[in-house]
């Protein structure tokens, strides 16, 4: 199982007072070095955390790969196609959210998305859609020739008590074998922290999870590397013992 770090909350920590540190670029070779299989982050429209500038710096200097999550816009679009990431997640983006709230509405824009997934792949970008566990959006990825889907586990991480998440967590391993028997690739992320993503790293199809907040949150304390070390035990530890 492999671990994408989210480095969105270093640019969120250096915008908030305008400087040039901490360096996303300097976290993302870091984190690296340090176990993560590759490099996750979300231009915003509103540019409030990544900028132009630092997507352009992680694609030149990332020795593994980079995954690019973005609206679905033709600004966006054109930004994917100069940078040619490996990975582009396609997600819903609303300005007012304070993050990614809910999955794509893949059923309501299923030729517009199939439209940005075929220029995409012609790129030779590989294209993920960031959706709910639901079956029916599933099913229309599936259809539409997407690859990868990625599962938002934010209902999962945010559930008020143990029956909701117990329920949530159902859903997402529903999911996941339901994409997987479909020919998907299934990655999972949103949320996830030390203490809630054992579950999610022992649903066997979900072959990759990206993590940041908790990570950049963590790396405040323990340090970038020991964060990271500290997730890769508690993931691979969930694994083998399924
Ligand atoms: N996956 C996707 C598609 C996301 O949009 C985000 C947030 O940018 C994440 C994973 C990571 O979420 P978190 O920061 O809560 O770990």
């Amino acid at each position: 199982m492999l671990l994408g770090v989210n480095i969105d909350h270093v640019a969120t920590l250096r915008n908030a007072r305008g400087t040039v540190y901490p360096s996303p670029l300097e976290a993302a070779l870091l984190a690296e070095t340090h176990g993560a299989d590759y490099i996750t982050l979300h231009l915003r429209e509103d540019r409030r955390h990544i900028r132009d500038d630092d997507v352009a710096a992680i694609a030149r200097a990332v020795r593994t790969h980079i995954n690019l999550e973005m609206a679905l816009t033709p600004e966006m679009l054109d930004h994917a196609l100069a940078v040619r990431p490996r990975d582009v997640c396609i997600v819903p983006e609303k300005r007012q959210e304070i993050t990614t709230e809910g999955g794509l509405d893949v059923l309501a824009q299923q030729q517009k998305i199939a439209d940005y997934t075929r220029t995409l792949a012609e790129a030779g970008i590989r294209v993920s859609l960031f959706i709910d566990a639901d079956e029916a959006q599933i099913q229309a990825a599936a259809d539409l020739g997407a690859p990868v889907i990625e599962l938002h586990t934010g209902a999962y991480a945010d559930a008020a008590n143990h029956n909701e998440r117990a329920q949530r967590l159902a859903q997402i391993e529903e999911a996941a074998y339901f994409a997987s028997e479909r020919g998907l690739i299934v990655n999972a992320g949103h949320g996830l922290n030390i203490h809630n993503v054992t579950p999610v790293a022992k649903i066997l199809p979900i072959a990759e999870l990206n993590i940041g907040h908790a990570l950049i949150a963590q790396a405040l304390f323990i340090g970038l590397p020991a964060a990271i070390a500290q997730m890769k035990e508690t993931m691979h530890r969930a694994r083998s013992a399924v």
